[in-house]
């Protein structure tokens, strides 16, 4: 398949839908650069996202994701790209992301990635006592966004990781030949 990339691939979903994985393989398959972009901001923040949220907060963090974000979007070379969870919220992001790419969301019920996250010790925001009600919180609030952005919607509950990959790259490509 000689799928040529016009724009940038952007993943957008609840933390544990698989961006990064799923990013991975597209990248591969296509030949082109992945970037994670909670890595890109971790390498600017010089700590781990969840030692900068602990000391500089959830609203400078957000600062930082918009920064990294339009600059990733800006460059010419045509990338896959792994969006952090909660990059949707800014409208400042969305009208970027719109305008600079190809927007995948990867749906995924909250049980589904409770399940998936329930060693997870990394994302500050699911630190809580009840990681499912949080995880239904950010559904309720985030969903409309990603459907909002996204131009393609990719259901993921029940599948594995490859299998979700495949579909993406699926209904990608079938749209580019047309
Ligand atoms: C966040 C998700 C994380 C990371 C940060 C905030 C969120 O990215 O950007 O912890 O608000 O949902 P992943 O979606 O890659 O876990």
């Amino acid at each position: 398949m000689n799928f040529v990339m016009d724009s940038h691939i952007a993943l957008v979903g609840l933390p544990g839908s698989g961006k990064s994985t799923i990013g991975r393989y597209l990248a591969r398959r296509w030949s082109v650069p992945f970037v994670d972009v909670d890595v890109a901001i971790e390498e600017q923040i010089q700590c781990s996202i969840r030692e900068f949220f602990a000391k500089e907060g959830e609203d400078r963090f957000r600062e930082v994701e918009q920064d990294v974000l339009a600059q990733l979007l800006k460059k010419p070379e045509k990338m896959v790209i792994a969006t952090g969870g909660g990059a949707v919220l800014k409208p400042e992001n969305r009208a970027q992301l719109a305008r600079h790419s190809l927007v995948v969301y990867l749906s995924a019920s909250p049980h589904e990635i409770a399940r998936r996250l329930q060693k997870d010790t990394q994302r500050p925001l699911l630190q809580v006592g009840n990681p499912l009600q949080r995880l239904q919180e950010l559904h309720g609030i985030r969903d409309p966004l990603y459907k909002e952005v996204a131009d393609f919607v990719v259901a993921g509950s029940g599948l594995s990781a490859t299998q979700v990959a495949q579909r993406v790259a699926m209904q990608l490509e079938l749209g580019a030949s047309r």
